[in-house]
């Protein structure tokens, strides 16, 4: 298999994985891919490697360029297996090749997954001279794990930035200019709604830490390369990062005979006549990171559930459990829990319960209606979200 030159010595020498379709429950439609590059100096520099499994198509890509027994350096910017999977692989071919990784975190956790091999901890401000080019290590706690970093090469104004900017969008294309924009920019945007959007006070810092850098590529380590949009996933970043919302609201529910659902149209219903784009979620048939990547950006979010048994759905807590574990505490949205019950109705309360503990406003006191809801109920009820938008 063939690498990719991405700038004059410096290649794609990553992997594709078409079939990827779940990443830790995020559902990857369109697959993805573990970038690695290798820079060719007096030093030859491999940034990164690929997943476990992957390694015949890494070093094949690798031996397009160069024999990989003459790799001199091996930067790990990021512990998580999905990256770092194919050291001791690569590390079979060049064993005396020297690791770079994160300090405290990265050095202190690395021997745990692949034993005793060469490995050197840097940190911030730390720099690695390659021959004609240097490498500067910057790191980003958090995003995605302790140990993240970013590796600048000011030389060819090149950001290699692991996890952050990344897509799961598997593709031949390795640039920005040569897939569908809209697109790109929707993976990146689930990308970080599904794995950054806990931490975007540390997106923030790693924006701020990088903004004085003229940035020609970011090298992602996941998906596409960007070149042609450098300021516009920046600028985005920069939004997802700050929490601010627009004027949408998301309607998620489940039910068993349709009066959590016929609710639920009316809450939209509400929206719409004040000229407030909602979109409406069915759980069972929607996949719980598609609707965060739409929540990521809005203000409104209404949960409802019927009682199961003295519980929410278990689609519901389901997707209550992965929307708490991503939402970001400081900014609340404006949210409340909705739902249609047969005699205990306990479900909406612990709806209710999980949005606070999301960090969420409590923006109405949650709506329970028994059994089928009346004309008169339904009114009352969407007359309660209209006259919240006043
Ligand atoms: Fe792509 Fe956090 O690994």
């Amino acid at each position: 298999m063939q690498a990719v030159e991405i700038k004059k010595g410096i290649y794609w020498v990553g992997v594709i994985d078409w079939n990827l379709r779940n990443f830790h429950g995020y559902r990857t439609g369109r697959g993805s891919s573990y970038n690695a590059y290798l820079i060719i100096d007096e030093k030859i520099t491999l940034i990164d490697t690929a997943k476990v499994g992957f390694k015949n198509e890494l070093l094949s890509r690798i031996s397009s360029v160069i024999d990989p027994a003459k790799i001199d350096y091996i930067i790990c910017n990021h512990l998580e297996q999905d990256h770092s999977g194919c050291i001791p692989a690569v590390m079979e071919k060049c064993p005396n090749a020297q690791i770079y990784t994160c300090m405290p975190n990265g050095l202190k956790n690395i021997p745990k997954f692949y034993g005793d091999l060469n490995y050197k901890g840097v940190k911030a401000g730390d720099s690695l001279n390659i021959g004609s080019r240097t490498l500067r290590f910057i790191p980003v706690p958090m995003l995605h794990w302790p140990d993240s970093m970013f590796t600048y090469c000011p030389e060819e104004k090149i950001l290699f930035s692991n996890d952050g900017f990344g897509q799961h969008f598997a593709a031949t294309e390795r640039f920005d200019n040569e897939v569908n924009f809209n697109t790109l920019m929707y993976e990146a945007k689930k990308y970080y709604a599904n794995i950054l959007m806990l931490y975007g006070h540390q997106a923030a810092t790693a924006l701020k830490a990088v903004s004085t850098l003229p940035i020609d590529i970011i090298a992602t380590g996941h998906g596409i390369i960007w070149h042609k949009y450098v300021d516009k996933i920046i600028d985005n970043y920069k939004k997802w990062s700050s929490n601010d919302t627009e004027e949408k609201a998301i309607i998620v529910y489940d039910s068993m005979w349709h009066s959590t659902e016929t609710m639920a149209k009316y809450i939209v219903e509400a929206f719409s006549q004040k000229k407030i784009p909602a979109q409406l979620y069915d759980l069972k048939i929607n996949h719980i990171s598609d609707i965060v990547t739409d929540i990521l950006t809005a203000k409104y979010i209404a949960v409802g559930s019927p009682t199961l048994n003295n519980n929410m759905m278990p689609t519901v807590a389901s997707f209550l459990c992965y929307l708490k574990g991503l939402s970001p505490k400081d900014k609340g949205r404006l949210s409340f829990a909705f739902g249609s019950y047969g005699w205990g109705g306990q479900s909406i309360a612990q709806a209710e319960d999980e949005l606070k503990a999301c960090g969420f406003t409590i923006w109405i006191d949650k709506i329970r209606i028994k059994n089928i809801p009346s004309n008169e109920e339904l009114k009352q009820l969407k007359n309660t979200v209209l006259e919240k938008l006043s």
